[in-house]
């Protein structure tokens, strides 16, 4: 029988890392996870082995490039939480910046030459056009932003030096869990609204705030494009197999192009969880765009994109199955 290809996970134990490496294995290939287990869990590596390492070591990166031999990487291995890149930029630069420019040096120097990279629309700024088309110009307005453009840019300068070509995926806010319960979404702090609204449904938290409800929108909340996980997880494999094929590189936004308020996902929740969900009403956020939604049709034309579960209730649904099974008292 023929090998599985070897693809290297890095921040393969994260949230999204962890669903892209159940649906690499589905499709037949071998998901080697690295990651330094700063924010990802151990018990979400579970299709591979798992390499503990950091991106911003290149001793270790180039350890286990010789060691697995990847035929292409998925680059998951970044902070992302907005607000803390505001006040500590530097943390971001270095992981973001300097971990991506030592794994494209690795596959430079191990020519590895295939690379699907998790992207934001954050890398664009104040969008200009609603939806946002991925030749939206990149005007990133914080450091989180601002560092996942530099690592776009870096990747084409490798392309025209080294020959690597790149899949960079632009995701829209990423939401809900694995239909079977077997991974889902543990950020520690959780920034992110589902979570911290089923967090509320369970107990954990006494409400949740609503920061801003005087936009010029239907509720007056901020609208958000949610997309599944396992759907951004799809994408992957696609943008693999279309590497594969010898497609050029490219970016593409990833998101299904409808917005949700935050009071629409919030009575959501309630609905799917049966739970009473108090609010508090808090001012706006600095840097928060009223509204964010993507245009994709990118992604389904060139990669054959088909989201499966562009629904709110069942991105809330499998979050909420999952975050009831994970906080089960054992
Ligand atoms: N969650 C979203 O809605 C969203 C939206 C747009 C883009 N993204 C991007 O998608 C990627 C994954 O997001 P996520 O929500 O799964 O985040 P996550 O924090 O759950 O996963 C990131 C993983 O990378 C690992 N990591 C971080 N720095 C590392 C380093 N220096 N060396 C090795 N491993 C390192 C962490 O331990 C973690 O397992 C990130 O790059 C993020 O910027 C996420």
């Amino acid at each position: 029988m023929a090998e599985k290809p070897t693809i290297l996970v890095v921040g393969g134990a994260g949230y999204i890392g962890s669903h892209a490496c159940k649906a690499l294995a589905d499709a037949g290939y071998r998901p080697v996870v690295y990651d330094n287990l700063v924010l990802g869990h151990r018990w979400a590596v579970q299709w591979g082995p798992l390499v503990e390492g950091d991106t911003c070591d290149p001793a270790q990166l180039d350890a286990a490039f010789r060691q697995f031999s990847p035929q292409a990487v998925l680059h998951f291995a970044a902070y992302s939480n907005v607000g803390e890149s505001v006040d500590d930029p530097a943390k971001y630069y270095r992981n973001n910046v300097l971990g991506t420019l030592n794994m494209l040096e690795a596959m430079r120097d191990h020519q590895v030459k295939q690379l699907v990279f998790s992207s934001t629309c954050s890398t664009y700024g104040e969008p200009q056009t609603m939806p946002i088309p991925d030749d939206h110009p990149q005007n990133p307005i914080n450091p989180y932003g601002a560092s996942k453009a530099m690592a776009e840019r870096m990747m084409a300068d490798f392309e025209v030096a080294h020959g690597l070509r790149f899949i960079s995926l632009r995701y829209f806010n990423a939401a809900g869990a694995d239909a079977a319960a077997e991974i889902g979404e543990d950020h520690q702090p959780e920034t992110h609204l589902i979570p911290l609204v089923l967090e509320v449904a369970l107990g954990l938290r006494p409400h949740i705030s609503i920061f801003g409800t005087d936009y010029d929108t239907p509720d007056g909340t901020c609208l958000r494009d949610y997309i599944h996980v396992s759907d951004l997880a799809d994408a992957h494999i696609l943008g693999l197999r279309a590497l594969e094929r010898g497609a050029s590189s490219g970016a593409y936004n990833l998101g299904n192009g409808r917005g949700f308020s935050v009071r629409e996902v919030i009575d959501m929740a309630a609905k799917v969880t049966g739970c009473d969900i108090p609010v508090v009403e808090a001012p706006r956020r600095a840097g928060d765009p009223p509204i964010l939604v993507a245009n994709a049709a990118k992604a389904k034309a060139e990669l054959g994109w088909k989201p499966q579960f562009n629904d709110l209730e069942v991105m809330i649904r499998t979050a909420w199955h999952w975050m009831r099974q994970h906080h089960r008292p054992a």
